[in-house]
C-alpha cells in the first residue's frame, strides 16, 4: 500500500506580486468594469492582461469558473489561476472554500505540487480574516485530495503539496494564520477520514477500524480508547450489534473513543456523545442488496469513520469539551450464521426488535451504541450514519438529513452547516412516524410496512433509545456514495461530517 500523499498549507508575510511560485492563485468577482482595488497592483505588473480577460470575455467571474494566465516572465509567478467568486454580494465563506478546492485540484491536476494562495485579497473586509483563513485551508486540503493508496501503477509517492497563503500586512497576515492552522487540522482531519472510509471491505473489517481508533487515541494525552469484542459485547447484551455481525467471519466490535477536557474544569463541561454507524460492508444480509452499485455500500461505515476523525481534530483543535465517540462496527453480510427476518432481537436497551428486513442493520447497531451513550449520562448525543436509501431519495447528494425535536440542537447543528459548509436539511421524525415501527410481536421492528417516509421512520426508531437526552440524528447516506467527482471534489468519500461536528463542538466548547 502506497502512503497518501502529504498535503500542508502554510501562512507566509510577503506581496503576492513579488511571489516566485509555480502558480499563484488569487479570486475575482463577476460583472466587473474596474479590477477591484486589491487586485490593481497585479493587473499593473501584468500590463492590464487581468482586466482584458474581462473585456474579451474568456473570464466571468462567475462561480465555478476559472482561468489560467501565463505570465512570461512578468512577475515571478509562473502562472496565475484566476478564480470566478460569483456576485461580490452573495459571496460567503462557502463560496470561498469550494473556490480554494477548485484551485488546489486543478493544480494537483496539473502536477503543481506548489501553490501561492492571495484568494482572500478580493474578499469583502466585513469577513473575518481568521474564518477566511480557516475557509481557505480547509479547501485546499479537500481539493488537493486524491485516493491512492492502491494505484500500484503510478509513480510512487511524491512530494507533498503545499499550499502558502500570502498577504503582506503582518495583523492580517497573523489573523489568517490561525484560522489556516485551525483549517488545515479540521481539512486534514477529514481527509483521514476520506482514506479510512475509501478503503475497501477486505481491509477495514470491525477489528482494522478498531485498530484506527486506538492509533488515532495514541497521538493525544486527551484522548483514549476501549474496544469491546464479542465477548464483552455479549457479557453487556448488546444484542442489536450482535445480531448483524453473526453473518460475517469478521467479528463485529464496539469502539468507543473519549476526549477529556484539559484540567480541573473537566467535570464541570458538558459531555456530548457522538454515535456513528460503522458497518464495514453492507451486503444487505438474507434481504441481500441487487448486484448493481453494492460495490458503493463499502461506504457504509462513513458515520462511524467521522466520528473517529472529528475526534483526532478535536484533540489537535485543543477543544475544552468532553467528547465520547461511539462507533458500533460490524459486516452485514448473508451466510448460514445470518441473523434472519423474522428474529426478535433483545438490544443493548432491553428493548425487543422483531427484524423484518436485515438490510435495515444500522438502526440495530445505533440502537445499542445510542443507548450506550445514554448510560455514560451524556448531555447531548448526535448520531450519524448512512443510515437509509430514503434519505439519499429526498435530499439527493447535495444535503444530508437532519432529524430531531429539540429546538436547540437543532439550530446548533443548522448554524454548524452553514460555518462548515456542509449542509444538512431538517426532517421530520416525531410520533406519527414511530407509530410505523411498532411491531405485533415485540417492541419495535426495524422496517416500517413501506418504505414512505423511510429516513424519518428510521429516525423515529433510533429516537426512542436516546431516552430523555436531547439528540440529534444526520441520516448522511447520499453524501459518500456514488460519488463520481466533481470540480472540487475527487471520486470516493467526501468525509462528510468531520467539518460539520467540528463547527458544532467549537460552538459547544465556546458556550
Ligand atoms: N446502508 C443502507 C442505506 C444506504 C443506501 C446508504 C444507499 C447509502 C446509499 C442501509 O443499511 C439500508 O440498506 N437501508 C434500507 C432500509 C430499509 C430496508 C428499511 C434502505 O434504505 O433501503
Ligand atoms: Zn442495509
Ligand atoms: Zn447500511
Amino acid at each position: 500500500m502506497k502512503p497518501q500523499r502529504k498535503i500542508k498549507v502554510t501562512t507566509r508575510r510577503a506581496d503576492a506580486v513579488t511571489q516566485r511560485t509555480d502558480m499563484l492563485v488569487v479570486g475575482a468577482f463577476s460583472h466587473r468594469k474596474t479590477i477591484a482595488p486589491a487586485l490593481r497592483p497585479l493587473d499593473q505588473a501584468l500590463a492590464g492582461a487581468l482586466l482584458q480577460l474581462y473585456k474579451i470575455g474568456d473570464f466571468t467571474g462567475d462561480g465555478d469558473t476559472q482561468s489560467t494566465l501565463y505570465t512570461n516572465g512578468a512577475i515571478p509567478a509562473k502562472r496565475i489561476l484566476l478564480c470566478g467568486l460569483g456576485d461580490r454580494s452573495k459571496v460567503t465563506l462557502t463560496t470561498l472554500r469550494k473556490c480554494a478546492a477548485a484551485a488546489a485540484g486543478k493544480a494537483v491536476s496539473l502536477g503543481v505540487s506548489s501553490i501561492s494562495v492571495a484568494l482572500h485579497m478580493a474578499m469583502p473586509k466585513s469577513l473575518d480574516r481568521s474564518e477566511v483563513g480557516r475557509v481557505i485551508a480547509e479547501g485546499i486540503c479537500h481539493g488537493a485530495y486524491r485516493y491512492e493508496e492502491y494505484m500500484t501503477a503510478e509513480k510512487k509517492a511524491e512530494s507533498p503539496f503545499v499550499a502558502t497563503l500570502v498577504e503582506a500586512d503582518a495583523t492580517v497576515s497573523r489573523a489568517l494564520a490561525g484560522g489556516v492552522r485551525r483549517g488545515t487540522t479540521i481539512g486534514l482531519a477529514g481527509n483521514f477520514a476520506r482514506t479510512i472510509a475509501n478503503r475497501p471491505g477486505n481491509v477495514i473489517t470491525p477489528k482494522e477500524l478498531a485498530k484506527v481508533a486506538r492509533g488515532v487515541a495514541r497521538s493525544s494525552p486527551r484522548l483514549s480508547c476501549r474496544v469491546m469484542d464479542p465477548k464483552q459485547l455479549v457479557t453487556l447484551g448488546m444484542g442489536g450489534i450482535l445480531a448483524v455481525g453473526t453473518g460475517s467471519v469478521h467479528p463485529p466490535r464496539l469502539i468507543v473513543l473519549r476526549h477529556t477536557a484539559k484540567g480541573k474544569s473537566a467535570k464541570s463541561k458538558p459531555t456530548i456523545a457522538l454515535v456513528g454507524k460503522a458497518v464495514t460492508f453492507d451486503a444487505g444480509g438474507i434481504s441481500i442488496k441487487p448486484a448493481e452499485h453494492m460495490d458503493q455500500m463499502k461506504f457504509d461505515k462513513s458515520g462511524g469513520v467521522a466520528v473517529i476523525a472529528t475526534l483526532k481534530a478535536i484533540a489537535e483543535l485543543g477543544l475544552d469539551l468532553n467528547v465520547v465517540g461511539i462507533v458500533p462496527s460490524a459486516e452485514n453480510l448473508p451466510s448460514g450464521s445470518a441473523y434472519r427476518p423474522g428474529d426478535i432481537v433483545t438490544t443493548y436497551s432491553g428493548k425487543t426488535v422483531e427484524i423484518i428486513n436485515t438490510d435495515a442493520e444500522g438502526r440495530m447497531i445505533l440502537a445499542d451504541g445510542i443507548a450506550y451513550a445514554n448510560t455514560l449520562k451524556c448531555d447531548i448525543i448526535v448520531d450519524i450514519a448512512t443510515l437509509t436509501g430514503a434519505c439519499l431519495v429526498a435530499l439527493g447528494q447535495h444535503q444530508a438529513g437532519l432529524m430531531s425535536d429539540d429546538d436547540d440542537l437543532l439550530k446548533a447543528l443548522k448554524h454548524a452547516a452553514d460555518q462548515s459548509g456542509e449542509p444538512v436539511w431538517h426532517l421530520p421524525s416525531g410520533e406519527e412516524y414511530a407509530r410505523d415501527m411498532k411491531s405485533k410481536v415485540a417492541d419495535l421492528k426495524n422496517a416500517g410496512a413501506t418504505r414512505w417516509g423511510g429516513a424519518s421512520t428510521a429516525a423515529a426508531f433510533l429516537r426512542q433509545f436516546a431516552d430523555q437526552t436531547p439528540w440529534a440524528h444526520l441520516d448522511i447516506a447520499g453524501m459518500d456514495v456514488f460519488n463520481n467527482g466533481s470540480e472540487t471534489a475527487t471520486p470516493g468519500s467526501s468525509g462528510f461530517g468531520v467539518r460539520l461536528l467540528c463547527a458544532f463542538l467549537t460552538h459547544m466548547s465556546q458556550r
